[in-house]
């Protein structure tokens, strides 16, 4: 390798996900953007798919400044490759550059037999995605290799995510090109599909014959590219302690390092305008939630939670069979000790729909009208009590004030009464909100099935699966993702499956407490760094040791638990769980990427460091202690005592728990590990 300068690198961070929403790599690579854009500036560019439907509206059409790119973009178009370069409309406005791999195609079959011939890869004919991935890679790797050689001052970083952007590794490793490459699964293909069966996954995760396993599931070829991506790049890295596990027993490469997931952490100015968003929001859940209960809205809003889980439908993996289950528990339980709360569970996870449930629609129909008709009664009842009053003209005041008993027209009642005559149904409140395609053998609708949780008045756990992802121009529910989370109160994702894990970590950042597990990244994350993780609105189901019942047990005992706290429970319960933000902060986060970025041009070019400097990962863990609200031990008090029996104390004494001894440097930190050596955390 040449000498380049190793300290003002070029980074290109390669992934299919980049303007292009999936799952939790878009997360990623979105939210980092802001702190790798201000670290590296015009030397970061992002690269991707150009995508018809998404592109436009994501990104920004520029001109290619930096002359070297513009040389080779423009001499990759000569030769009939489509692309756009320009700035992604996110927060830190990163520089990408996508490619059209439609446009270059008829290339496909000569990239395939390169591909067999350099790395041994094979390709089955009629496998898109994998047809995508070896276009996408060729191009990354002919844009790459054009690159340094015209840029010959400065080292490069490629930096590639999952094995749909993998290709290009084993490629440039095979051309020896002059750059640095790191490679961080976020998941393994081979771990995804054995948890979707009914695999002891985790107990036999060392004796798998990995080749007969991903040729049995018909994805030995794509197992092959993530495996060459895996061994070919400087430094291989994995989101999750699990998921290195698990990479180096089925890519049978042990990882250099783990780059957790963080998030764009915004504050508001005001401490509790989180918790105003939630009232917010909850109330236009509220409103969706008496619509879709038409004809049965019988229980009260003020003592109603709710509950959600979202993803992508991976019902095993996600979990969605546990919650399930465990809400059906709940319901027993609920009623068996005759609690006045109701619990609407949803469940957001797209499949495929015809089109929406004609009943849901009736109900978010009726209950407008019936609500603009009294909009319109109580309007003309004040306009009535307001003439009778302003015609006063002296003389006996009382009749100046009109009779409580006249304050309805016949017109009105009748009209009235027709609207709630409208609202009468014989069947029960839906349980899911659209025309699923595949209706009859839908894992999740048949669980429920099976559990017979029909939304039956006597339920005290009711249930709404939404079968699409949630939109603000959604006619059922009219209301974003985020705003949906807000207004919840309790994320759970009971994931078997889960190299990390966004959904709860979201929950976290926005105060709203979830439940995840010991076999999430996330949870696993949590569990190290902090003791009490409950206690800061973070429940973590053990689905490692426990037998799948156990769990279930575990998951229903949570939720009750959660059931049973008071409205300030909640709302302090809240508060602790936002103040955990500052931990999931890509300020924070982010240094293991900067890490492994050293380690990778270290590797490639060992001779551009001084001697001490080895670049190595360098780990060392602390927890965070519970919290100072908290009790010291639970068995100095003696039974089951839970921070908040200490809360209340405090608050009866007159304070408020915003006062309390909080490790607030938590705000100002910058790492776990500086938390400690900034003092008395207590304990
Ligand atoms: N998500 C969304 N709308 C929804 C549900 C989920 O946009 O209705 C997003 C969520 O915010 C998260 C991502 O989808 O960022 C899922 O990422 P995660 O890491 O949880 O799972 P993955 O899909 O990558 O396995
Ligand atoms: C927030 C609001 C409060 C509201 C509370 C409801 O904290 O600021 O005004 O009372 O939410 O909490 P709950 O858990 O009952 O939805
Ligand atoms: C993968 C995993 C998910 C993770 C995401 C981002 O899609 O399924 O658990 O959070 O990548 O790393």
């Amino acid at each position: 390798m040449s000498h380049r300068d190793v300290h003002h690198p070029f980074l290109f961070e390669i992934a299919w996900e980049v303007a292009n929403k999936v799952g939790g790599i878009y997360t990623v690579i979105k939210t980092k953007a802001p702190v790798t854009a201000q670290e590296f500036g015009d030397r970061y560019v992002l690269i991707g798919p150009l995508n018809s439907k998404s592109s436009a509206a994501e990104v920004e059409a520029e001109n290619v400044t930096n002359p070297h790119m513009k040389e080779i973009l423009d001499e990759m178009k000569r030769q009939g490759v489509n692309w756009m370069y320009g700035r992604w409309l996110i927060e830190g406005a990163p520089h990408v550059l996508l490619f059209d791999t439609s446009s270059i195609a008829e290339r496909l079959d000569a990239w395939k037999g390169d591909l067999w011939k350099v790395a041994g890869i094979p390709s089955p004919p009629n496998d898109q995605e994998t047809n995508d991935a070896i276009l996408f890679g060729y191009l990354v790797g002919w844009f790459l290799g054009d690159f340094v050689a015209r840029e010959r001052s400065k080292a490069v970083i490629a930096h590639f995510h999952e094995w749909l952007a993998g290709v290009a590794i084993p490629l440039l490793r095979n051309r020896h090109t002059d750059l640095t490459t790191i490679f961080t699964t976020h998941a393994t293909l081979l771990g995804r599909y054995l948890c979707a069966g009914s695999v002891d996954f985790y107990n036999n995760i060392q004796h798998f014959s990995v080749d007969e396993e991903a040729g049995k599931r018909g994805i030995y070829h794509r197992y092959c590219i993530e495996r060459g991506a895996a061994h070919c790049a400087d430094v291989f890295t994995t989101v999750s302690q699990i998921t290195a596990y698990e990479a180096e027993h089925l890519l049978k490469r042990k990882p250099d390092g783990v780059l957790p997931n963080g998030l764009n952490v915004v504050k508001f100015s005001a401490m509790h305008e989180f918790q105003n968003l939630h009232a917010r929001n909850k109330e236009k859940i509220h409103n969706f939630v008496r619509g879709h209960f038409y004809g049965h809205y019988d229980f009260d809003l003020d003592n109603t939670l709710y509950f959600f889980t979202a993803g992508r439908y991976e019902y095993r993996n996600k979990g969605v069979d546990m919650f399930i289950e465990s809400l059906s528990r709940l319901n027993h339980r609920l009623k068996a000790c005759n609690s006045p709360m109701t619990v609407v569970a949803f469940i957001v996870m797209p499949a495929a729909t015809q089109s929406f449930a004609v009943e849901a629609l009736k109900g978010q129909a009726v209950t407008k009208q019936l609500q603009e008709t009294v909009k319109d009664i109580t309007e003309k009842i004040g306009q009535r009590i307001f003439d009778k009053a302003a015609r006063y003209t002296g003389g006996d005041i009382s009749r100046a004030v009109i009779d409580p008993t006249e304050l309805l027209t016949n017109e009105e009642k009748i009209l009235l009464k027709r609207r709630v005559i409208a609202l009468k149904r014989d069947s029960l409140p839906l349980i899911v909100t659209h025309n699923l395609i595949d209706d009859v053998s839908d894992p999740i609708l048949n669980q429920i099935r099976r559990l017979q949780l029909f939304n039956h008045p006597s339920d005290r756990v009711k249930i709404i699966f939404h079968p699409e992802f949630l939109s603000s121009n959604n006619p059922l529910i009219g209301i974003d993702y985020e705003d949906f989370v807000r207004g919840c109160h309790l994320g759970v994702f009971p994931s078997y499956y889960e190299p990390w894990g966004y959904t709860p970590a979201e929950c976290t950042v926005m105060g709203v407490p979830s439940i995840t597990t010991n076999l999430s990244g996330f949870g696993g994350f949590i569990e190290e760094i902090l003791e009490n993780s409950s206690d800061y609105g973070i429940y973590i189901v053990d689905r490692r040791l426990k037998s799948v019942d156990e769990s279930v047990d575990q998951l229903a005992d949570h939720m009750l638990q959660f059931c049973q706290k008071s409205r300030r429970q909640r709302i302090n319960q809240r508060n602790r769980t936002e103040r955990l933000s500052d931990l999931l902060d890509w300020k924070v986060m982010g240094m293991e990427y900067v890490r492994a970025r050293k380690l990778s041009l270290h590797r490639a070019y060992p001779d551009s460091f001084s001697g001490s400097d080895s670049g190595e990962f360098d780990h060392h863990k602390v927890k965070i202690p519970k919290p100072l609200s908290a009790p010291a031990s639970p068995r100095i008090r003696g039974g089951n005592v839970s921070v908040d029996d200490l809360t209340d104390g405090m608050q009866q004494l007159g304070y408020e728990e915003e006062e309390y001894p909080f490790p607030l440097i938590l705000r100002r930190s910058t790492s776990a590990r500086d938390l400690l050596s900034e003092g008395d955390l207590g304990g």
